[in-house]
């Protein structure tokens, strides 16, 4: 199966990301072939400082990287070393009718919270469709946030197709699982925009500060505790054995032991599940030309299938090499 997902490059991962999508990625590029990317030109819609955008895009490539994404196995890339898609956009646009992004739940919230209506983020999931389709991708894993983009570009597609022939093939959405999210240090679901985050690769120092003021409930030491409402156990339970898993849940059950205590091992065990990604992540970072040949590489590739489509989708429509005749 072809796979794509596309990420922002709005913040640095924290633990929400890995565990409810990023852990995902990794395991599909196994049995797949798989095209991930960083989705910069999206991220223009909400930020406009160069140096900022330049550096965060870069540091979600080395991040993946480091997480484990394995660019033998997994075409990486940032989105605009792929201009083709920009290509497509306006074509995908001439058939795409204002009602359909008008009922677009993220335009809307972005526009109700004080984000100005501009016509990027407007047409953001045109561009969407156009990443999507340009790789004649078929199945699209992302959070439950991006469903009705999913749906949108699979309408946007059956439009052209209903035009112009059958260009596009239709991707399958696959919805990461709700069941998976991961709760923030005040117990909201864990998000940049909630300021509650635990980044994966901050300061070992920080990273065990956050998680001792992680909100718990008032249940005195000595009685019994129950794992399934608390925070902590929550995330504890992403980064343990099994077995680890199952002797905290005994003890919390049996009484005596301390919101402190428990906040404490599961500082200790984050670091021990990250630590193989950090120190990869020094190594990349000591390295930055090999990032650069992965990026140029997973670039190049996907430019190969990408041009393949625009052409297909440009011939069908009448603008196909005209001046070449
Ligand atoms: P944020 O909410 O911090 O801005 P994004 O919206 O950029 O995060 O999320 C990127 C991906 O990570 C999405 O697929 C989203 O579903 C997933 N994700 C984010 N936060 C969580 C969470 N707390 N639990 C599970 N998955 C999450
Ligand atoms: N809009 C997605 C998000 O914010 C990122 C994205 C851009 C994407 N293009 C994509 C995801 C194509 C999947 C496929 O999470």
């Amino acid at each position: 199966m072809r796979v794509l997902s596309g990420i922002q490059p709005s913040g640095a991962f924290h633990l929400g990301n890995y565990f409810g999508a990023i852990r995902q990625y990794i395991d599909l590029q196994e049995d797949n072939e798989a095209f991930y990317f960083i989705a910069n030109l999206h991220a223009l819609t909400s930020l406009r400082d160069r140096t900022r955008l330049e550096d965060l895009t870069r540091d979600a490539a080395v991040d993946l990287l480091a997480l484990g994404l394995n660019p033998e196995k997994a075409h990486l890339f940032i989105q605009s070393d792929v201009p083709e898609v920009s290509e497509l956009t306006w074509l995908l646009m001439t058939v795409t009718p204002m009602g359909l992004l008008e009922r677009c739940h993220a335009y809307k919230d972005k526009v109700s919270q004080g984000l100005p209506a501009e016509h990027g983020l407007f047409s953001y999931p045109v561009l969407m469709a156009a990443d999507i389709l340009i790789y004649d991708s078929e199945v699209v894993p992302v959070g439950q946030d991006q469903k009705q983009h999913l749906e949108v570009t699979r309408d946007i597609a059956s439009s052209f197709n209903h035009m112009y022939g059958d260009v596009f093939r239709l991707p399958e959405p696959l919805i990461l699982k709700e069941g998976a999210v991961v709760p923030g240090l005040d117990g909201q679901k864990m998000s940049k925009s909630y300021s509650n985050t635990i980044e994966i690769f901050e300061m070992e120092k920080a990273q065990r500060k956050k998680i001792m003021r992680i909100v718990t409930d008032s249940v005195p030491v000595e009685d019994s505790k129950n794992p399934d409402t608390c925070n902590v156990f929550q995330i504890y339970k992403l980064v343990v054995s099994d077995a680890d898993r199952d002797a905290m849940e005994q003890r919390y059950h049996a009484g005596g032991l301390g919101y402190g205590e428990v906040k404490k091992e599961l500082a200790e065990a984050v670091v021990t599940y990250f630590a193989e990604a950090r120190a990869r992540r020094e190594t990349l970072l000591s390295r930055s030309d090999d990032v650069s040949d992965i990026l140029k590489t997973g670039a190049m590739r996907a430019r190969e299938k990408a041009s393949e489509v625009l052409d297909r989708a440009q011939k069908a429509c009448g603008i196909g090499r005209i001046g070449c005749w």
